[in-house]
């Protein structure tokens, strides 16, 4: 397997016309946005329609030091914008009108359409005059539960022309999460679909969006208005499973899409807001359990998701542009809505899963549409990884340049299967590293000028300035290893947690004031190239999904048999990493198979299914110190059968330890 020192070129016939076309061009222009933010920053805004100008001596401000006063950054403060009007009439105006913006490709192979940009204002402004109608004014928040499909992207963008603030959640996620994310954000409205398959999995979206909104009636928050997408009837069903079609609609709340647009007006003036007005709001795990809304305001992201969308893809003109995350993580947002459109890019958008009909469906895609730039997560290139090399192999795939990946350290193997299978060894492999909250990528190998090393997320994208810091706080000069931070602020960075500024101000910056702290450790090799280690903290990421350790094991411990839970990752060939659960159980509780699978059920039902525990072991006793304190260490130990746990003296019970070895399930 490739070392460190594996160095992999940029293909130099295949880049010749990059944006940024070698590595000291690259050094350049970051040089320049961190000595000269106001002038590297400035020429990309330019670009863009303000209707109230920048003020250059407001450029940008921020306090990220705890000590010297509140947590705070903004970005062309005082001007005024509208994202949607700068993503789509703008490009009309610019002569994209005709251009596709999406090619909408469905689960099933015979389900394909396309909307070119004059097409997607009309309907963006459609149902911007719906929203209006319901009341949605600027500022309210918007609630999106959607499937992969056109209308989502125009719910967002009807959201944002309007500056009402979405709040998606990945339709994946259970009614009791989704409920708890409505309340929290105080949607009035809510728009969702009536179902949609995944591969032969039925999905359906509104149901599970009625148990959400009664849950929410119980907690005294009513949502006003449901708009519902008429998508099933016009899909191909895997296996014509008809019943699944009836949908409640209850009458003075739900409403169809397409009867609400059917006379709405194609036009509809967008509303001017503030470069710091809120945008949208995304949640994601917190340690604590309770999920965090990040918020993400309008100028400084606009700015961001354009500007790392086209050096990061080098996206040309004609080029076909294929991202395929949901739209339900930050990921969807900034690269299949926000950074594609910003730059008249025509993308793909699709709704299934790589499995569905066959395992070659995203080298069916590709080659199909031509595809240039694919990006993807490690989780999906692991799982096609084991089918044979020949289902990749039979599909031309010539037209790609760029390959992504994103979500979690891509592992070297991967990345050669990647590099080599799918790029045919001449495409750039872009490892983006970046998080909800930093709205855009921020570490990252940019195609045609960065060499690339397996699994290294290599280098900081412009304006951004990366940290290494020890234990004491101590910057680490050269290589080392340590947590990684960020010492100024990018456009496209949160600005709080929705209603919640202290617990911004204590999860990200109480650490190590003067920093942004992401919560992730990396290391610096002797070239300089960042290697983002994992999470410090205790967070787990499965298939790219962050949840927190202590949100699964309150949720285990709602079950009147579990006495305690402890959570814990484990390494997993696919997933990256899968929850590893020990339950101490009630006196009155036997552990059992009937036990097993009502917790495992329990967490499907409170969190969604792709939270499901992988094992869960029983545990007569946890390993504590005498303080009471459980030893993860110890624990993750367990988890991967290494009986190397080093020093168990603080136990209060050392033999604990042997029990939980001993006590490992078969399929752990
Ligand atoms: O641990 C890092 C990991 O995913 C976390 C962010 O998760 P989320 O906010 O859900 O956003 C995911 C999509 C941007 C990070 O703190 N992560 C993401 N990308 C990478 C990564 N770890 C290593 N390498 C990456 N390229």
């Amino acid at each position: 397997m490739p070392s460190e020192k594996s160095i992999y070129a940029p293909d130099k016939t295949l880049f010749k016309n990059a944006y940024v076309s070698s590595f000291a061009d690259y050094k350049e222009q970051y040089n320049k946005s961190i000595d000269n933010p106001e002038e590297f920053w400035g020429e990309i805004t330019k670009q863009f329609h303000w209707e109230t100008p920048i003020k250059y001596d407001n450029f940008f401000r921020y306090n990220f030091d705890i000590r010297k006063g509140p947590i705070y950054t903004k970005w062309f403060d005082g001007a005024t914008t509208n994202i949607c009007y700068n993503v789509l009439d703008r490009n009309v105006r610019n002569g994209h009108g005709d251009q596709i913006a999406y090619y909408w490709v469905g689960n099933h192979p015979d389900d394909y359409s396309r909307l070119t940009y004059k097409r997607l204002l009309e309907e963006v402004c459609k149902f911007a005059n719906v929203l209006k109608s319901k009341g949605v004014k600027k500022g309210d928040r918007v609630a999106v539960y959607m499937p992969m499909i056109l209308e989502a992207v125009i719910a967002l963008l009807a959201c944002t022309r309007i500056g009402a603030v979405h709040s998606l959640v990945f339709a994946g996620f259970s009614a009791d999460s989704f409920s708890e994310r409505i309340i929290d954000c105080g949607a009035k409205v809510l728009i969702t679909a009536d179902g949609v398959w995944r591969g032969e999995k039925f999905l359906q979206l509104k149901s599970i969006c009625d148990q959400a909104m009664e849950k929410c009636s119980k907690h005294g928050h009513n949502v006003d208005c449901c708009v519902v997408v008429q998508h099933l009837c016009r899909v191909t069903s895997p296996n014509r499973m008809q019943e699944h079609k009836k949908v409640y609609m209850k009458d003075g709340r739900d409403i169809w899409w397409q009867e609400a647009v059917a006379d709405a007006s194609t036009s509809c003036y967008p509303e001017w807001v503030q470069a710091e007005d809120p945008l949208f709001m995304l949640y994601t795990s917190g340690s604590t359990g309770k999920p965090k809304g990040v918020l993400h305001t309008t100028g400084g992201y606009m700015i961001y998701a354009a500007t790392t969308f086209k050096y990061v893809f080098d996206y040309k003109p004609n080029d076909i542009y294929w991202c395929t995350a949901d739209i339900g993580w930050i990921t969807g947002h900034t690269y299949v809505v926000y950074g594609p459109l910003a730059n008249a890019a025509t993308s793909i958008l699709y709704e299934g899963t790589p499995f569905y009909p066959n395992n070659d469906r995203f080298w069916e895609i590709v080659e199909k549409y031509k595809v240039t730039q694919f990006y993807t997560a490690p989780t999906a290139i692991r799982a096609l990884m084991k089918f044979e090399d020949d289902l990749v192999k039979r599909h031309n795939l010539s037209s790609l340049r760029v390959l992504g990946s994103v979500g979690e350290p891509i592992n070297p193997e991967a990345w050669m299967w990647y590099y080599k299978l799918v790029g045919g060894e001449k495409c750039s492999i872009v490892d983006t590293f970046w998080q909800t909250e930093t709205g855009g990528h921020v570490l990252t190998p940019l195609p045609g000028a960065v060499p690339m090393k397996p699994g290294a997320a290599a280098t900081p994208f412009f304006g951004v300035q990366p940290v290494l810091l020890d234990e004491s706080g101590k910057e680490i000069q050269g290589e080392g290893e340590g947590y990684l931070v960020f010492s100024r602020p990018w456009p496209g960075i949160m600005r709080t947690l929705y209603n919640n500024h202290d617990r911004y101000e204590s999860t990200y910056f109480s650490k190590f004031p003067g920093y942004y702290c992401t919560g992730d450790g990396a290391r610096r090799d002797a070239d300089g190239y960042l290697w983002v280690t994992g999470r410090v903290d205790d967070m787990l990421n499965v298939s790219g999904h962050l949840m927190s350790t202590a949100e699964v094991e309150s949720i285990l411990t709602e079950h009147r048999g579990v006495a305690e839970a402890a959570v814990v990752a484990k390494p997993h060939p696919v997933k990256g990493e899968c929850l590893y659960c020990f339950i101490t159980t009630t006196d009155q509780v036997k552990f059992d198979a009937k036990l097993l699978q009502e917790l495992k059920h329990h967490v499907r039902e409170r969190i969604g299914p792709f939270a499901q525990p992988d094992v869960v072991q029983n545990a007569p006793a946890l390993p504590k110190t005498r303080s009471g304190k459980i030893m993860r260490r110890i624990l993750r130990k367990v988890a991967v059968n290494d009986r190397n746990v080093g020093d168990v003296s603080t136990l209060a019970d050392s033999s604990v330890v042997e029990q939980l070895f001993g006590g490992r399930p078969e399929n752990a």
